[in-house]
């Protein structure tokens, strides 16, 4: 009996040394060790040994148990490291490699051009304000000095909803809700949307941008206008900008200008941005008419005040040299991309 446990002992050991896989260590424990194993089955066979060899040969079964048991242990352990040793060697993770891409979206140039133009005015005390697309002909036209007979208010020019009631063309009809409300002094900014009956091409959209601008207080001058426009050039285009005011005519302003800033690209030499002029004109402003301050209210010999308008577009083309308007309003995600 003892030989035939040392030879069970020592097949086993090998079967176990010999083993590649966890499972097939559990195929082995199972095969000796189990109720039906062969280990188990050599202990059925105490009962024909002798009584006083029992205690010895039961001493031998336990020490065949304990080597194999022992062994499973140790080769058990050696597969899992390795497994272990396997799988990491698989996840290793290669902190050089360039982290993915996240797709974010991309401002529009307008949007970008805007916070940039609120920043300046935020930064100078302005509120930005908003005001109806969809207007009455009083707010766009009458009361800011526009005469029935003005070229602007044909129907060639404008999108009438009804006789009285149009889409906006300018962003000055927000000028006048303002001044309704009668809380001065005024200090506002109202970008947004206007429409005029125009063909599209490369520097012209029935639909684009402006930003209005108003300040209405006691004692306010045309130098407070120059000022203030300077310095907004400045931030916008860079610290070395000049501004130039030329004598323009607006209805609804009294003197008007129209303002030029010096090239940012060439810095006044001349270049294709300038159209070789060394200037590239920005904005139209004024001193409020002092009709169109009466009209709404305020009266002009107590508060004075200023205006100016700025196409968006335009200033958005400008900085990002952007040389036809179509691609702002074509959702091209090349172009968008840029940004
Ligand atoms: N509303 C004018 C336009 O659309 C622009 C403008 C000019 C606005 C002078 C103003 C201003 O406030 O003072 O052409």
């Amino acid at each position: 009996m003892k030989e035939r446990l040392e030879k069970l002992q020592a097949e086993a050991l090998q079967k176990i040394s010999d083993a590649k896989a966890l499972d097939k260590l559990n195929d082995i424990r199972v095969a000796y060790l189990g109720k039906k194993g062969e280990l188990t089955e050599v202990l059925k066979g105490m009962k024909d040994v002798a009584k006083e060899d029992r205690p010895k040969v039961g001493q031998f079964v336990n020490d065949a148990r304990k080597a194999i048991e022992d062994k499973l242990d140790e080769v058990k352990k050696q597969l899992e490291a390795q497994a272990l040793e396997l799988k990491l060697e698989e996840e290793v993770i290669d902190v050089t490699l360039p982290a993915k891409k996240n797709n974010v979206g991309h401002r529009h140039p307008n949007t970008i051009a805007l916070e940039e133009v609120e920043r300046i005015f935020v930064g100078m005390g302005y509120e930005v304000v908003e005001g109806p697309e969809v207007e009455y002909d009083y707010y766009n036209f009458e009361a800011l000095n526009i005469p029935a007979n003005h070229p602007a208010k044909d129907e060639q020019d404008t999108f009438y909803v009804t006789d009285k009631i149009l889409l906006r063309t300018q962003t000055s009809s927000v000028q006048v809700h303002e001044m309704e409300k009668g809380n001065l002094p005024i200090r506002m900014i109202s970008p947004g949307r206007v429409f005029r009956a125009d063909e599209v091409d490369a520097t012209h959209s029935p639909s684009f941008h402006q930003i209005e601008g108003l300040v209405i207080d006691k004692d306010v001058t045309f130098a407070d206008l120059k000022g203030t426009l300077a310095q907004f050039a400045k931030e916008l285009f860079g610290e070395d900008t000049k501004v130039k005011f030329r004598p323009h005519h607006f209805p609804f302003t009294e003197p008007s200008a129209e303002v030029d800033v010096s090239c940012f690209k060439c810095h006044g030499k001349g270049c294709r941005m300038c159209k070789g002029s060394g200037w590239i004109e920005i904005l139209g402003c004024g001193m409020v008419h002092p009709h169109v301050l009466e009209m709404s209210g305020i009266d002009p010999n107590e508060y004075k005040g200023f205006a100016f308008g700025v196409g968006l577009e335009r200033i958005a083309l400008l900085k990002y040299e952007i040389d036809d308007m179509r691609l702002m309003y074509e959702n091209d995600e090349r172009f968008l991309k840029q940004f």
